[in-house]
């Protein structure tokens, strides 16, 4: 059967799965309730910087296998199958995930559903959610038990998202009946043809894999910068103590990489939003682990902080600050839980005058933080500044070249965030370099 699929969310995550699911041949209708986000979408336009992703949105509006539409109702008739992709962020009041887009996804799509259809979860969920919604679902559809849920967890990262969609490294389908796994076989047919492992198993496991991949990321980047704050206490150097663990298969070099820590919209989030989880469900063991992966990388943003203020000559007060970097990472405009602008911001209410400057997150960085100065290109936040801070590792920066900073700074001093700069080169041109990790 060739399946008919809509995309409810047509954020960063759902306007990806939508796309993709046309690139793989379906008629796909998204749906998301910002109607400016909608229009926007309907006229091949992305809300976000993702690379690769607005070419392919563009090719199956044009192809007219792919619309947008802010009804339930619409969206209701159209499917027989809806991937459920609404944001899940971190509640204002707690640690835990605030469920309240996705129960409204739920609340106001399954009063429509009048015949048999499947319902899938993609977004990051505390484990048992999935049980519950698809008890409400059968509640509230006229169709009741002829719709069905599953959850099947998204691994992309932002600036592959269309790479991992299409090839993702593992499928993972959370099913009740053997009719669930059918249908996400046969949509995914091409994806598993072509060599994504796929694992099935039940809704609570399907939840965990997710909540359990993100926590192990980030208790990666807290081990190694952990052991960053080992190698300053010693003269040791964390990028070559890195590159020797990598060698170990059993360890691999990946999320490996020493320096301000992570950010983003998923994985801080979801890294809480599990510590309130399991806090929940009572596992202590698992809580204190949890918690000092995420104290570790917060004391990264401190302890960045302190090194800048060193490098000023221990006070922020009349300095000029040049920040390259506002995106939690390159390839990227977001600038959700970004440390480089966390930083910038922090040292700027400490006294210091601060000028950001970042490829792509520009507008974004301006229209949330609009007191801290903005340049149009590197050398012009760097112009005048007593320290320059790099704080997202674009490849741009990576090749810039000092000798052309050394002509507009007041003086050549650099601290190095991301650990991602040659110190040889910056050191011969007659700078201060300096790293966290790294003697
Ligand atoms: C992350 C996961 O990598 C995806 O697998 C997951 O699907 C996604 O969250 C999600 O839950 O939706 P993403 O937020 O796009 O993806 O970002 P990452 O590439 O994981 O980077 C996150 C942060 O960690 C960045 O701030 C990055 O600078 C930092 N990082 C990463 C390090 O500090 N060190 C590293 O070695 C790697």
């Amino acid at each position: 059967m060739v399946y008919r699929i809509t995309v409810v969310g047509a954020g960063y995550l759902g306007a990806t799965h939508a796309a993709c699911l046309a690139e793989l041949g379906f008629e796909v209708l998204g749906m998301d309730v910002d109607a400016t986000k909608v229009a926007a979408l309907s006229e091949g336009r992305l809300p976000c910087y993702e690379p690769g992703l607005e070419p392919l949105l563009r090719k199956h509006i044009e192809s007219g296998r792919l619309r947008f539409t802010t009804s339930y109702g619409e969206v209701a008739d159209f499917g027989d199958v809806h991937f459920l992709c609404v944001g899940t962020p971190q509640r204002q009041d707690s640690f835990a995930a605030d469920l309240s887009y996705l129960d409204a996804a739920v609340e106001g799509l399954a009063p429509h559903l009048n015949r048999t259809c499947l319902l899938v979860g993609k977004s990051t969920v505390p484990v048992g959610t999935a049980d519950r919604l698809a008890s409400r679902v059968v509640e509230l559809a006229p169709a009741g038990e002829l719709v069905e849920v599953a959850w099947n967890p998204e691994f992309l990262r932002e600036g592959h998202g269309v790479a991992d969609t299409l090839a993702p490294d593992r499928m993972v389908l959370g099913i009740r009946t053997e009719r669930a796994e059918r249908v996400l076989r046969e949509i995914y047919a091409a994806v598993i043809t072509a060599g994504a492992p796929v694992v099935v198993t039940d809704f609570s496991t399907a939840e965990l894999v997710k909540s359990a991949a993100n926590a192990f990321l980030t208790a990666k980047i807290s081990f190694i910068n952990a052991m960053a704050e080992v190698c300053e206490a010693t003269g040791a150097d964390v990028t070559q103590l890195a590159a020797a663990l990598a060698h170990d298969p059993r360890i691999g070099g990946r999320f490996l990489h020493a320096g301000l820590g992570f950010g983003g919209g998923c994985l801080p989030k979801d890294l809480r939003a599990f510590i309130a989880r399991v806090e929940e469900l009572g596992v202590d063991a698992a809580v204190a682990l949890l918690q000092d992966v995420d104290a570790i990388n917060t004391q990264r943003r401190t302890r960045m902080i302190d090194l800048a203020r060193e490098q000023c000559d221990k006070t922020f007060t009349g300095r000029r600050i040049g920040v390259l970097g506002a995106a939690f990472k390159p390839n990227s405009d977001d600038i959700r839980d970004s440390p480089a602008l966390h930083v910038a911001a922090a040292i700027q209410r400490l006294g210091a005058q601060v000028t950001v400057y970042d490829p792509k997150a520009m507008d974004n960085a301006r229209a949330q933080f609009p007191l801290l100065s903005y340049a149009d290109s590197a050398v012009e936040a760097a112009n005048g500044a007593h320290l320059v801070l790099h704080l997202t590792e674009w490849q741009e920066f990576r090749d810039m070249d000092p000798v052309v900073l050394s002509a507009v700074v007041a003086q050549k001093r650099m601290v190095d965030g991301r650990n991602a700069l040659d110190p040889a080169i910056w050191r011969s041109a007659g700078w201060t370099y300096r790293a966290l990790g790294r003697p």
